[in-house]
C-alpha cells in the first residue's frame, strides 16, 4: 500500500470506527458485530504503525489508553464551574419559581433533567476535536484528565455536523451499576476495600495514572450544559438537541416544562422510574430554558439563580437490630453484618445490612436490640444510617467487635492505618483456604475447567485438598465417586489442571492470591522482575521501583515471602511444573546497543522494509515510537518523509538520521 492509499484507508477506518462507537455507546444500537469492529481496529492500528506520519491524537486507536504514568496538570476553567443549590421539598421548588418570576418580567419555560450522580467534567472542543477534559476541582481550576477521558467511548473525539468552532460542554462521568458491581467483586478478591458507591468508583478511576486501566473500566458520560460565544440557539434544551447531533450522549429523559405542575409531574415520575436506570441519579435539575433569561438572572456567589437541584429522598425505614454476624473473606478480612427484623424497603425485603468495619459500628454507636434506620440510596446495598435513640433500652449493651475469628478461633489483628480486622490464620482458617482455592481456579487466574466452588467445598470436606498445591496431587481415583462426579468430569478436571501448567507466569503470580496483587500488578511485576526468585528476594526499594507498585503492595509481597509456609508452597508448585518465570527467548543477533532509545521511523527505505527496520530496532533493545515528542531520541528518515514530521523533529532538535546511521549505531 502506498502512502496515498494508506491515507485514505486510515481516514475511512477512523470515520467508520467512530460511527460504530457512536452507534454502540451513545445510541445503544450497534450495527456491526464485535468481531468486525475488532478487525477494523486492528487494521487501523497496523496502518498507523506502518505510517506514523498520519498519527492523530483523536484517532479511535487512542481510546485504548497508555501504560505510561501521567501527572495531572492543574488547568484554570474558562467559565467557573459552580454547583447548584439543593432543595428537598416541592415547597422549596415553588419558592424557587416565585423568586425567579420576581427577578424578570418575561415569561419563560423550564427544562427538567435527571441529576446524575457521578463526577462532573468540562470538555473543550476546537474545530470539532476534543482538546481538553478537566475535572471540576475547586470550581476555578481542575485536573487535566484528557488522556483518561479519551478512553470513554461515549465521548466523541471528533464531532459530526455543524458544530461551533470552539465551545465547552459539561456533563457527568458515570460508572454503570453493572460495571461497579463487577469492579467491587474484583477488588474484594485481592483484599482491596470495595468502593462505597459508583460515584467514588468513577472518581477514583478518572484519577488513575494509567489510562489503559481506565479504558478497561468502561466509564460512561452524559452531557448537560453547552457553553460558548457562538452557540446556535438560545434555548438550553435546543442546544442539547444540537449537541446530540454533534455526537454527544444526551439524556433522552430531559423534558420542557411550562409550569410548576409539569415540574412536579416530572419529579413524581422519576422518583420511581430512576430505579430502572443503569446509572446512579440523585435528583432532578430544574433549569430556565432561555440562555438570555439565564443571563438576566445571573449567579449568586455559589450557584446560578436560574437553576435548582431537587434531591430525591433516599427511601428509609426503621427496623430492629437483632444480632451482628461476622464474615471471613479469602484474605482473612472480617466484615460485620447486621441481622435485622425483615422489612420492606424500595420494593425488596431487607434482612441484612453491611456494617463495613469496626469504625462504622462505633460511629453509629450501635447497641444490641436498637431500632435502626435503614436506607437504600446511591449505595444500592442497604445501610444503617442512624439509630432511633428514643427506642433504646437503657440496659442495652453496645456492640463489641469480636476478638477471635468466628471460623477458627484465632486472635484477630488490626494493622495501623487499616480499617479491617484480619484473621492471621491464612493456612488453617476454612473460608480463607476455600477462598484461596476458588481464586486460584478462577477464569482470570488458572482457569481450571470443571472445578467450581461446590467441588472445592466437597474436596476440602473430604480432606483431599487443603492448599492450592494439593490440587496437582489429585488422582482420578480421588475424584471419581465423589457426589455427582463421574469419570468424564474427573478426567476433565485433571486435564484442565495439566493444561494450566502452561499458564504464563503473570497469571500464576496473580493466582497465588497475595494481598493487593491484582491482575495488573501481577503483570507489571512479572514483566519487570521476570521470575519468582527475583520477586522473592527483592527489597521494598526494588519493588517500589516497578511502575504502579507502591509501598503497600511491596510490604504485602515481602511479608508473604517471609512466611516459610508460602515458600514451601511455591517450591511444591515449582516441582509440579507451574510456570514461575517469564518465557524469554534470546534471539540471534540480540544486543542492547539501542537500549533506552526511543526511535521513530518515517518514510520508505531502499535497502530494508519498514517492518524489518522496526524489528532491527527492537532486536537491539530500542523502542519504536509512533509520534514525535521531546523524549524521542532519533528520527530515522527515509524517502518521502512527511513534511510535518520533519518540521516537528527540527523544531524539537531531534537528530535526523539515515538507515545507515542507524546501522552504525549498533556496530
Ligand atoms: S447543571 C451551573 N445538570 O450536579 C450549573 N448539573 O450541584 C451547572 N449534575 O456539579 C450544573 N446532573 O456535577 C447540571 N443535569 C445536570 C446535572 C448536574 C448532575 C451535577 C454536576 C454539578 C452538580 C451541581
Amino acid at each position: 500500500m502506498n502512502q496515498n492509499e494508506a491515507a485514505s484507508q486510515i481516514a475511512h477506518l477512523r470515520e467508520e470506527l467512530e460511527k460504530q462507537n457512536h452507534n454502540y455507546y451513545v445510541l445503544n444500537n450497534p450495527t456491526i458485530d464485535d468481531f468486525t469492529f475488532d478487525q477494523m481496529l486492528s487494521e487501523l492500528i497496523g496502518l498507523e504503525t506502518e505510517f506514523p506520519e498520519f498519527f492523530d491524537a483523536n484517532s479511535p486507536t487512542q481510546r485504548v489508553g497508555s501504560d505510561h504514568n501521567q501527572d495531572f496538570k492543574q488547568v484554570a476553567h474558562k467559565y467557573q464551574m459552580l454547583s447548584l443549590s439543593n432543595t428537598y421539598t416541592e415547597e422549596e421548588v415553588q419558592e424557587f419559581d416565585q423568586r425567579a418570576h420576581k427577578l424578570t418580567d418575561e415569561n419563560f419555560e423550564y427544562v427538567c433533567e435527571l441529576k446524575f450522580d457521578g463526577v462532573s467534567i468540562s470538555l473543550t472542543y476546537e474545530k470539532g476535536l476534543l482538546v481538553k477534559a478537566v475535572t471540576r476541582g475547586d470550581g476555578e481550576k481542575g485536573d487535566d484528565v484528557t488522556a483518561n477521558v479519551k478512553t470513554i467511548k461515549s465521548i466523541p473525539l471528533r464531532l459530526k455536523g455543524d458544530y461551533p468552532d470552539e465551545f465547552e460542554i459539561r456533563g457527568e462521568i458515570l460508572l454503570p451499576f453493572s460495571i461497579f458491581e463487577m469492579l467491587n467483586r474484583d477488588r474484594e478478591e485481592i483484599g482491596e476495600q470495595p468502593f462505597a458507591n459508583p460515584r467514588n468508583a468513577a472518581s477514583g478511576t478518572l484519577k488513575m495514572q494509567n489510562s489503559s486501566v481506565v479504558a478497561s473500566r468502561k466509564l460512561d458520560a452524559y452531557l448537560y450544559y453547552v457553553l460558548g460565544d457562538n452557540l446556535p440557539d438560545d434555548g438550553h434544551i435546543e442546544l442539547l438537541h444540537h449537541a446530540s447531533q454533534w455526537g454527544f450522549k444526551i439524556s433522552e429523559h430531559t423534558r420542557k416544562c411550562k409550569n410548576l405542575q409539569e415540574i412536579f409531574d416530572f419529579l413524581h415520575e422519576w422518583n420511581i422510574k430512576r430505579k430502572e436506570l443503569p446509572v446512579a441519579t440523585d435528583g432532578v435539575v430544574i433549569k430556565i430554558n432561555s440562555s438570555r433569561i439565564q443571563q438576566e438572572l445571573g449567579f449568586t456567589a455559589k450557584s446560578p439563580r436560574w437553576a435548582i437541584a431537587y434531591k430525591f429522598k433516599a427511601e428509609r425505614v426503621s427496623t430492629t437490630l437483632n444480632s451482628v454476624s461476622y464474615q471471613v473473606g479469602r484474605t482473612g478480612a472480617v466484615t460485620p453484618v447486621a441481622n435485622l427484623t425483615p422489612v420492606l424497603l424500595a420494593g425488596t425485603v431487607v434482612k441484612r445490612a453491611t456494617l463495613h468495619n469496626e469504625d462504622v459500628i462505633k460511629s453509629l454507636d450501635l447497641h444490641m436490640g436498637d431500632t435502626v434506620f435503614v436506607e437504600k440510596g446511591g449505595e444500592i446495598i442497604p445501610k444503617i444510617v442512624s439509630v432511633d435513640l428514643t427506642g433504646r433500652h437503657p440496659m442495652s449493651e453496645p456492640i463489641q467487635f469480636i476478638e477471635r475469628c468466628p471460623e477458627c478461633n484465632s486472635l484477630l489483628i488490626r494493622q495501623d492505618g487499616e480499617s479491617a480486622w484480619y484473621c492471621p490464620n491464612e493456612t488453617g482458617c476454612p473460608p480463607q483456604i476455600k477462598g484461596k482455592l476458588e481464586h486460584f481456579i478462577s477464569r482470570k487466574a488458572m482457569n481450571i475447567d470443571g472445578l467450581g466452588s461446590e467441588t472445592i467445598e466437597l474436596l476440602f470436606q473430604k480432606k483431599l485438598i487443603n492448599d492450592i498445591a494439593d490440587l496437582y496431587d489429585l488422582k482420578q481415583s480421588d475424584l471419581v465417586g465423589l457426589d455427582r462426579l463421574g469419570e468424564k468430569s474427573a478426567t476433565r478436571i485433571l486435564d484442565s489442571l495439566e493444561t494450566s501448567k502452561q499458564v504464563p507466569f503473570e497469571r500464576v503470580l496473580f493466582a497465588l492470591g497475595i494481598r493487593y496483587v491484582g491482575e495488573t500488578v501481577a503483570k507489571k511485576l512479572a514483566r519487570d522482575l521476570k521470575s519468582i526468585e527475583r520477586i522473592e528476594t527483592a527489597s521494598i526499594e526494588e519493588l517500589t521501583g516497578v511502575e504502579e507498585i507502591g509501598s503497600k503492595i511491596a510490604e504485602s509481597l515481602v511479608n508473604w515471602f517471609a512466611d516459610d509456609r508460602n515458600k514451601r508452597l511455591v517450591d511444591r508448585l515449582k516441582s509440579q511444573n507451574l510456570r514461575f518465570e517469564m518465557k524469554s527467548e534470546q534471539k540471534e543477533g540480540q544486543t542492547d546497543k539501542l537500549k533506552g532509545l526511543s526511535i521513530i521511523i518515517s518514510g520508505t527505505f531502499e535497502k530494508i522494509s519498514r517492518d524489518d527496520l522496526k524489528a532491527f530496532i527492537e532486536l537491539n533493545g530500542g523502542k519504536n515510537v509512533t509520534s514525535i515528542s521531546a523524549k524521542t531520541n532519533y528520527l530515522v528518515a527515509g524517502e518521502n518523509i512527511g513534511p510535518s514530521k520533519l518540521e516537528k523533529a527540527q523544531k524539537l532538535k531531534i537528530p535526523i538520521i539515515s538507515e545507515d546511521d542507524l546501522l552504525q549505531l549498533t556496530n
